[in-house]
């Protein structure tokens, strides 16, 4: 019996950027014992989807072509697995597919069980498309790692955010601030009132010789910096961070790798640590779909494309600057 048909996006070898996309219809897949499958409504990009492409981690991800990118999910279940217990078809819900597989930018995906949450009515597909990495990233990097406490019951910490116009960097300005924190954000001159809306405190636009410095306009210094820019060297943070502060590394190369490692050998009270984010469990999918439910966390929109431009929406995350997420609806 021949599978029915969906719609999808997907390239065929390494590099091209935009024009190495490609709309073909492939058949819809089928869920294994612990997956449900999805019909999607919309479908968000990351930096990682296009880094991919390009071949960073060649040859073992992709770990085949053709392949359908984009990890972050939100739409309705039409089929689960034999052994899914949360979930019934007609459930709306917002999912993290394998970031390496992936399968988004499609009409259906398969997604696990364990990495798929509820989605109230009060969230839109595209509010919920855009959590999985970017604010999974910024949670694991201000609760699990600097130890805020999301109901404010922490210490009061000082907090840097850079790029916080970004994906990530948005949502870390604002969960920072659900932490009864003082956040400092860097962005460009065009997104200052942007991360102020987010509730930053002080804003540095990295163009300018002080933003530059990070050094706060108010001479504090950091705690934590959550580090979502890249290429900003360890000599411009050291004397910016407070006695035991950290930078939180997002996108770590050799030469932070160099200097967690040297950090760690001279038991240096600063530290450079990288993150790189693999979730196990869907507990805090489903705490930040809460907070958006509940309008303590907002996903913000940079732009929202179809399915069938998905190129211009790839075209626009490759470009680097956007403000909030990208989103291509499907
Ligand atoms: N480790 C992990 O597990 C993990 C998870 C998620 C993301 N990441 C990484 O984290 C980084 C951020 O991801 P994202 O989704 O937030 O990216 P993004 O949305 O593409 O970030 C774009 C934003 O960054 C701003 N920006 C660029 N360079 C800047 C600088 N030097 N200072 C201040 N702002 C700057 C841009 O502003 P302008 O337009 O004004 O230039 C733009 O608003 C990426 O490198 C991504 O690969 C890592």
């Amino acid at each position: 019996m021949s599978k029915k048909l969906m719609r999808a996006v997907q390239y065929d070898s390494y590099g091209g950027g935009a024009d190495g996309l490609k709309h073909v219809e492939v058949p819809v897949p089928t869920p294994n014992k612990d997956e449900v499958l999805i019909k999607l409504e919309a479908t968000s990009l990351n930096p990682l989807d296009l880094r991919f492409q390009k071949g960073v981690a060649r040859p073992f991800v992709p770990p085949k072509f053709p392949v359908i990118p984009c990890a972050d999910v939100a739409g309705e279940v039409v089929e689960v697995g034999s052994n899914v217990v949360k979930f019934k078809a007609g459930d709306k819900v917002v999912a993290l597919l394998n970031p390496v597989s992936a399968g988004g930018l499609a009409e259906y995906a398969v997604a696990k069980e364990s990495l798929t949450v509820q989605r109230p009515e009060e969230v839109s597909a595209a509010e919920g498309a855009g959590l999985p990495i970017a604010a999974l990233t910024a949670h694991k990097a201000l609760v699990d790692i600097a130890g805020i406490k999301l109901d404010g019951s922490g210490p009061r910490m000082n907090i840097l955010v850079t790029a916080g116009s970004g994906g990530v960097g948005h949502y870390a300005v604002q969960l920072a601030k659900l932490g009864n924190t003082h956040v400092t954000g860097t962005c460009g001159a065009r997104n200052i009132e942007f991360v102020k809306s987010l509730g930053a405190d002080e804003v540095l636009d990295y163009k300018t010789p002080e933003g530059a410095t990070l050094k706060s306009p108010s001479g504090k210094k950091y705690d934590v910096v959550v580090h979502c820019a890249r290429n900003i060297p360890w000599s411009t943070f050291e004397p910016n961070l407070s006695d035991t502060g950290k930078v939180i590394d997002l996108t770590p190369g050799p030469s932070s790798m160099c200097t967690y490692v040297w950090k760690k050998l001279t038991f240096s009270r600063k530290q450079l640590l990288p993150l790189i984010l693999i979730p196990k469990e869907d507990k805090e999918l489903k705490l930040l779909v809460k907070l958006v439910k509940e309008g303590k966390l907002k996903t913000m929109f940079d732009s929202k494309h179809p399915l069938s431009r998905a190129q211009d929406a790839w075209a626009k995350s490759l470009a680097g600057h956007a403000t909030g997420k990208i989103i291509v609806e499907i």
